[in-house]
């Protein structure tokens, strides 16, 4: 059954002026994602992530933001190019069953995703096909609508697949892992 997606023009009502007072992006990020690597942001929305991320692995690395929805990533677009870090987002577009991208990748981030995705395993499997030998992802659900117990079923699927869990991680108003290939 298809799950439900948030739609792009509620986007304004969690990636607004106040997110960057819930989630601090460094202080998150900064230490998994080094200068230089190639980081997967999946379901990146309107790009309050994959902006931070594209800071953090600087000029030499690069940012796959990818999300279903075109005009998640033309909002996208419009802010890398405002911040002036164009250069280093990579946007596609994927299909609600697929990824269909091919590539390595250091680290991945699904913030506030997993939940809308149709198939976990199948979706978890390409992760795990991405992802370096070593390479980290983090799951980060908003607890308002995930619970403890789902996220707990989340990393049993993805052991399935050959993930280990490093950690739980604290994240506001979400339930959140580090998990490791
Ligand atoms: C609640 S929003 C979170 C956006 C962003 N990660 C953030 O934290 O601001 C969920 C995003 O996941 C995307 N999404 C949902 N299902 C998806 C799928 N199967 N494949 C790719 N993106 C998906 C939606 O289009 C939406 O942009």
């Amino acid at each position: 059954m298809a799950q439900h997606v948030c739609p792009w023009w509620q986007v304004w009502t969690f990636d607004n002026f106040f997110r960057p007072l819930l989630h601090n992006i460094p202080k998150l990020y900064s230490p998994y994602v080094k200068p230089g690597m190639r980081v997967l942001d999946v379901g990146c929305g309107a790009g309050f992530t994959s902006l931070g991320l594209a800071r953090l692995v600087g000029e030499q690395g690069k940012v796959f933001a990818v999300d279903m929805q075109p005009q998640m990533l033309a909002m996208v677009k419009r802010r890398a190019a405002k911040a002036n870090l164009e250069k280093r987002i990579i946007l596609h577009q994927c299909q609600q069953h697929s990824l269909g991208l091919k590539t390595s990748v250091d680290f991945v981030n699904a913030f506030w995703m997993v939940h809308e995705i149709p198939d976990i395993p199948n979706f978890l499997a390409e992760v795990y096909g991405m992802l370096k030998s070593g390479g980290r992802f983090l799951i980060a659900e908003p607890s308002h609508h995930v619970k403890e117990a789902e996220l707990r079923n989340i990393v049993h699927e993805a052991e399935r697949v050959g993930l280990a869990m490093v950690e739980y991680v604290k994240v506001r108003w979400s339930h959140a892992v580090l998990l490791i290939k």
